[in-house]
């Protein structure tokens, strides 16, 4: 795991949105996992910027998101389908057949977690995953208990995370108790994931995925397996890590032929 500490949310999110351009140059057709949520809004601003300012060119690009709540339409507000054509699929050029958000409204859930997975499968793997991080530990929605092999499927979500994403439902209404995620199994298997977490709120979750032991009670942490896992935080969310100035040594003192931003 790199962890790479900066000062504020908007300059780790520049970082994140340079390893993420770098990626599509090196493979204009790259498979690329994206998450929702307040984490990655400044990461797709800077990608859209990037689009419309230097030419980033996303015209062959496969997108796989991580989740959606079941029961919503795609064009209910509070939908992952909604917040990505408003936060960036309506800013950047790539091809609507090319864009997979779970379908909250499949019939044979099962069977529509089964294709998703195929669909991943046949566009060859997730070569790049933008992950955020839940103040329970959770990846996508795998809340604390999830299977560390699990794939695409339903999952319950905990008090606390309907407590935490109810902003994001207006006007009295419920937050839904069921999702369809990507498993940790799936997540795991991208050839580079990005973890993004930022805020006060999740310096506790941040430790333990980071410094703590690999567990199911706390999904993030099955990263510390990911050999290519990249962990972006402001300070406030790298507030509780023991090893937080051996980090940013690190960072700060790579060897010229080892960075790559
Ligand atoms: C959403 C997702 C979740 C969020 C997490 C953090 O697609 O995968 O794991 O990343 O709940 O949410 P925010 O960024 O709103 O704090």
């Amino acid at each position: 795991m790199e962890v790479i500490i900066l000062p504020t949310a908007e300059e780790a999110s520049q970082v994140a949105a340079r390893l993420v351009a770098r990626q599509m140059r090196e493979k204009p057709a790259s498979v690329l996992g994206l998450a929702t949520g307040s984490t990655p809004c400044n990461l797709y601003a800077e990608l859209a910027r990037m689009h419309s300012a230097k030419g980033l060119d996303f015209s062959n690009v496969t997108t796989f998101n991580l989740d959606e709540y079941i029961g919503l339409d795609p064009a209910h507000p509070a939908s992952y389908h909604r917040f990505m054509d408003e936060n960036f699929f309506a800013h950047v050029n790539i091809p609507r057949e090319r864009i997979h958000i779970p379908d909250g409204l499949a019939r044979d859930v099962p069977a529509y977690c089964d294709a998703y997975e195929k669909a991943i499968h046949d566009a060859g793997g997730i070569d790049l995953q933008i992950l955020g991080l839940g103040s329970d530990g959770h990846l996508g929605f795998n809340e604390p208990g999830s299977s560390l092999a699990s794939r695409t499927r339903i999952k319950t979500l905990t008090e606390r995370t309907r407590n935490d994403n109810a902003r994001f439902f207006t006007g009295g209404q419920e937050v839904p108790h069921h999702v369809i995620t990507m498993g940790l199994g799936t997540i795991i298997e991208s050839r580079m994931c990005l973890l993004l977490a930022f805020g006060k709120a999740k310096a506790q979750a941040v430790a333990a995925t980071v410094e703590g032991p690999v567990t199911a009670s706390v999904p993030g942490s099955l990263l510390q397996f990911h050999p290519r896992a990249k962990v972006l935080l402001d300070a406030e969310a790298a507030s509780s890590l023991t090893r937080a100035e051996y980090y940013k040594w690190v960072y700060q003192n790579k060897p010229t032929w080892q960075i790559d931003l």
